[in-house]
């Protein structure tokens, strides 16, 4: 029963504690490990929140295992070491389907030619870690380290969500150590170069290195931050009973909440393991994470231990590794093209070069400060790296073959396509190409104005958005909206049902809001929530386009980055006609929803999210609106209420957590909206 946690004695606290963190512990591992959640975010909201409160009454009840601990407020001085209990072997290697043959055949003779089962799994390339769990309870983890002493890396692990901090489960052993691989997925890694290359700082070679950087950070606040993940691969050591196949220890350590891998297979022949590894050579590509092979093991744990070791090797397991995703290669050039924002990229050009079965072409090289830090010169002999669907990249020079006729890369003073001086920001790595209407911004820019996140033109995707550039008639963004039937019939290929289809979406993105016209724009830094941020307080795209830096820095969350790139947006001719061919051609230029001052809602900022049972979106706006409310599309601290409907987004409901905003249930609003005549 609900008690106000006040009047709680302190033995139901520790009894209220300990039954909410099994709770969320239980929900955690339904939504971050099997990826399967029972609850909406709102109802784990509110646990945390129930956790959060007794314990900020009861402060001597909060234990480092407590989800509300997961990470810590300061940073550690140093990594202390810790030792391994059994030590972290590695394993054997092969390439070649010959040597994983004489392994299993090694293995044949010393069980005495008995028949015995192999499991396959993903080998993950990230970075070993060891879990030791007292008690059900995560206290210590570590890296690998020598093999018999790793670094202590306790609170780093914590802020990972899928290693469980209580295992589930009634009879768990006194003590464990659970083993796995700490990785980052390839997306993480990308975004997280990307945010480090236009901060103009070091990037990380490739996810392994981002992962191992990412442990190794003295503030477990910094490590959160990054997109990290664990599977869990071995049991180390158990107090207690335990499975006697590998394959059952997977299954038992994931009934403890572990994340452990489900891609396991398991083999009585080699050679059809040899078929699995085939296919997976092709498979990894598509995996959201990097895998650089196969590990091949026993299952039966008692043959593992009889076939024991030879050196730092098991005889129980192999490597199966793929070719590597590195290869070398000449830098024949290197180019620069324009990207949506006018930023200018500089790519390589390759002597063709195959790596993992692609021949690889052209690689990315980010950016000139880049480019520099790792003495890229023209003509080098490079090493190039393809991880999957990642675009290839220039890993960095084989500087010991160069021949004194390299030369070193200049960057442009002008844009390459369109010849206007290009320019740099303060803390901004990037180069760019300040007008607006450069063509070879613009088929990039009009596929993202024309997206879903921004204007929404249904039709309007990449085929037809080059089209259009091509055929000269759009020249910029506000051409969109003279576009007529006849004039996209000459575009080659273009039907009478695709025009159709186009100018009805042209015209509903018409009245789309004024903060997704701001970021359909491709105004540097600004992007949704900044669109909103500046429609809420602006109220007309023309009122934006007038104001001062000190203007648009009175917005909050805007500092002087944003709200020079803004004013600089403006300040160029190009853009500022723009700006007036959309107001004339009708494109509503003020905030989606108009807002009057009036009304009992009046000066109310609502966000909705998720879907509303008994009306549409845009009812709730026009309702809302005529109460004298104001419609967002994203939560900032001015928001009133956010309005929770069915599939709430995760984000969303986080920040009105973050801001205290206050939720709103579908019914809650019928009835705000009866009590002012507005209901249904
Ligand atoms: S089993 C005796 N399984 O590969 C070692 N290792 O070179 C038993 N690794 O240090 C390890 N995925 O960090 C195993 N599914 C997997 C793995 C895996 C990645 C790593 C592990 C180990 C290294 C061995």
């Amino acid at each position: 029963m609900a008690m106000p946690c006040g009047l709680m004695d302190h033995l139901s606290a520790r009894n209220a504690v300990e039954e909410v963190r099994a709770q969320i512990g239980f929900h955690d591992y339904l939504y971050y490990v099997l990826n399967q959640p029972e609850i909406s975010d709102s109802d784990y909201d509110q646990l945390m929140g129930k956790l959060g409160k007794i314990e900020s009454h009861y402060p001597q009840l909060v234990t480092p295992d407590s989800p509300t601990q997961r990470v810590p407020g300061r940073p550690v001085e140093a990594f202390g070491s810790v030792s391994h209990r059994v030590p972290l072997l590695s394993l054997e290697n092969t390439f070649n389907f010959g040597k994983l043959q004489a392994w299993h055949g090694r293995v044949c003779r010393s069980v005495g030619g008995k028949e015995f089962g192999m499991v396959c799994e993903p080998k993950i390339d990230g970075v070993a870690v060891a879990l030791v769990y007292e008690q059900g309870r995560f206290v210590r983890g570590a890296t690998r380290g020598d093999g018999h002493r790793g670094e202590n890396i306790t609170e780093n692990l914590r802020t990972l969500r899928t290693i469980p901090t209580r295992l589930l489960g009634n009879e768990l052993p006194g003590g464990l150590e659970a083993r796995g691989e700490v990785y980052m997925t390839k997306a993480g890694f990308e975004m997280m170069n990307e945010e480090l290359a236009d901060a103009g700082k070091k990037l990380y070679m490739n996810p392994r290195n981002a992962a191992a950087g990412a442990l190794r950070q003295k503030d477990a606040r910094l490590t959160a931050k990054y997109p990290l993940d664990i599977w869990i691969y071995a049991l180390g050591w158990t107090e207690g009973s335990s499975p006697s196949t590998h394959c059952e220890t997977l299954r038992w350590l994931g009934d403890m909440g572990f994340r452990v891998t489900p891609q396991i297979g398991r083999y009585e022949d080699v050679r059809a393991i040899e078929e699995s590894y085939g296919e997976w050579r092709e498979r990894r590509h598509q995996l959201p994470y990097e895998i650089d092979g196969l590990v091949v093991k026993v299952d039966d744990l008692a043959l593992q231990a009889s076939l024991g070791a030879v050196g730092r090797s098991p005889r129980w397991a192999i490597a199966y590794k793929f070719p590597g995703a590195e290869a070398t290669t000449k830098l024949k050039d290197i180019v620069v093209n324009v990207g949506r924002t006018g930023s200018l990229n500089p790519f390589a050009v390759l002597e063709p070069v195959e790596v993992d079965g692609v021949v690889i072409r052209h690689a990315t090289l980010h950016n000139e400060k880049d480019i520099q830090r790792k003495d890229i010169r023209v003509g080098d002999t490079v090493v190039v790296r393809r991880a999957g669907q990642v675009i290839p990249q220039v890993v960095g020079p084989v500087a010991s073959l160069r021949t004194g006729r390299e030369e070193t890369f200049v960057m442009p003073d002008k844009c390459p396509v369109s010849g206007d001086s290009i320019e740099s920001l303060e803390g901004d790595a990037t180069r760019y190409c300040p007008n607006g209407a450069c063509p070879a911004r613009l088929s990039r820019w009009l596929l993202h104005f024309a997206s879903r996140e921004a204007m929404d033109i249904n039709g309007l995707g990449e085929q037809w958005s080059e089209a259009l550039v091509e055929r000269g008639l759009v020249q910029d963004p506000a051409d969109v909206f003279w576009l007529t039937k006849e004039r996209l019939l000459d575009v080659e290929g273009m039907g009478e049902l695709t025009a159709d289809k186009i100018i009805v979406g042209i015209e509903e993105s018409k009245d789309r809001s004024l903060g997704r016209l701001l970021f359909a724009l491709g105004i540097r830094h600004v992007g949704r929530e900044v669109g909103d941020l500046l429609a809420d307080q602006f109220h007309s795209l023309e009122a934006i386009a007038g104001a001062s830096i000190p203007e648009l820095e009175s917005v909050s969350a805007i500092g002087p980055k944003i709200a020079s790139s803004i004013f600089d947006y403006f300040q160029n001719e190009s853009n500022r006609r723009i700006v007036r061919k959309l107001g004339d051609a009708g494109v509503i230029a003020s905030q989606g929803v108009s807002s009057p001052t009036e009304g009992p809602l009046a000066e109310k900022i609502f966000v909705v999210t998720g879907k509303l049972d008994s009306m549409s979106r845009k009812d709730v706006d026009y309702r809302l609106s005529k109460l004298g409310a104001r419609v967002s599309d994203s939560i900032t601290k001015q928001t009133d209420y956010l309005v929770v409907g069915t599939a709430p987004g995760t984000k969303k409901l986080e920040k009105a957590q973050l801001y205290g905003t206050e939720l709103l249930e579908e019914e809650e609003l019928d009835r705000l909206l009866s009590r002012y005549g507005a209901g249904n």
